[in-house]
């Protein structure tokens, strides 16, 4: 039996859901069980939050997942990745006050920044020579700049939605990401040999989405 850490809910749990199934592999979800058996296939799907996924497979309490590489990099956990997904496309940006006055990336020299991601908005910043203030926080970062935390914000942008409904503008690209697979890297023999199955199918079913 093979255990899939996936994301309990956000952008990537449906995406992901929808691969396993387009695989044809069968489950039964209910959204309150934390952990499902595959009933046609020697799988065991866990669902947890995206940011303890590279954890739990570096450290093989999962054996394989599917997480953001935004999360993955940021973690410093790109060693664990067997391949890119090519779903669940998002980009990690600034975004500012819709009124703010933004010229250029250096008007965020000496600011607050508030973000999921100090690593990732840190390595961007210092490859730019900008110097602000990262303030980390573990959500709900769209709310910041409105309560007064921070003047900017990084985290993730998908549909964009998000920033419109806080009254914000995306002034910078921070990182480019997309669902990625990743692995244990000490899998035993007849783990791998399930992996190696699973692949098969995902890269039929990837074919056939094209
Ligand atoms: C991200 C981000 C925003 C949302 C943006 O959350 O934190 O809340 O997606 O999407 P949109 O541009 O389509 O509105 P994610 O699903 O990565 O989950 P998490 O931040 O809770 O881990
Ligand atoms: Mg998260
Ligand atoms: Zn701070």
């Amino acid at each position: 039996m093979l255990r899939l850490a996936i994301q309990k809910s956000g952008r990537l749990s449906d995406d992901s859901l929808n691969l396993i199934r387009e695989c044809g592999i069968s489950f039964i979800n209910s959204s309150l069980k934390l952990k499902t058996a595959c009933t046609n296939f020697p799988l065991e799907i866990l669902f947890l939050r995206d940011d303890d996924i590279p954890g739990y497979v570096a450290d093989g309490v999962a054996d394989i997942g599917i997480v953001g590489q935004n999360v993955l990099v940021e973690e410093g956990k790109q060693e664990l990745t067997v391949e890119a997904l090519g779903f669940s496309k998002c980009r990690l940006s600034l975004a500012v006050p819709k009124s703010a006055d933004y010229n250029s990336i250096s008007d965020l020299n000496g600011k607050n920044i508030a973000t999921s991601y100090p690593n990732l908005l840190q390595a961007f910043l210092d490859e730019q020579g900008v110097q602000a203030h990262i303030h980390t926080i573990s959500g709900s970062v769209e709310i910041a700049p409105s309560i007064g935390l921070a003047e900017a914000i990084c985290d993730i942008v998908s549909s964009g939605s998000t920033l419109i409904s806080n009254g914000l503008k995306e002034v910078e690209r921070v990182f480019k990401s997309e669902a990625v697979l990743i692995a244990n890297q000490e899998l035993p023999q007849e783990k791998r040999e399930i992996l190696e199955k699973l692949l098969f199918r995902v890269h039929a079913v990837q074919r056939a989405r094209k």
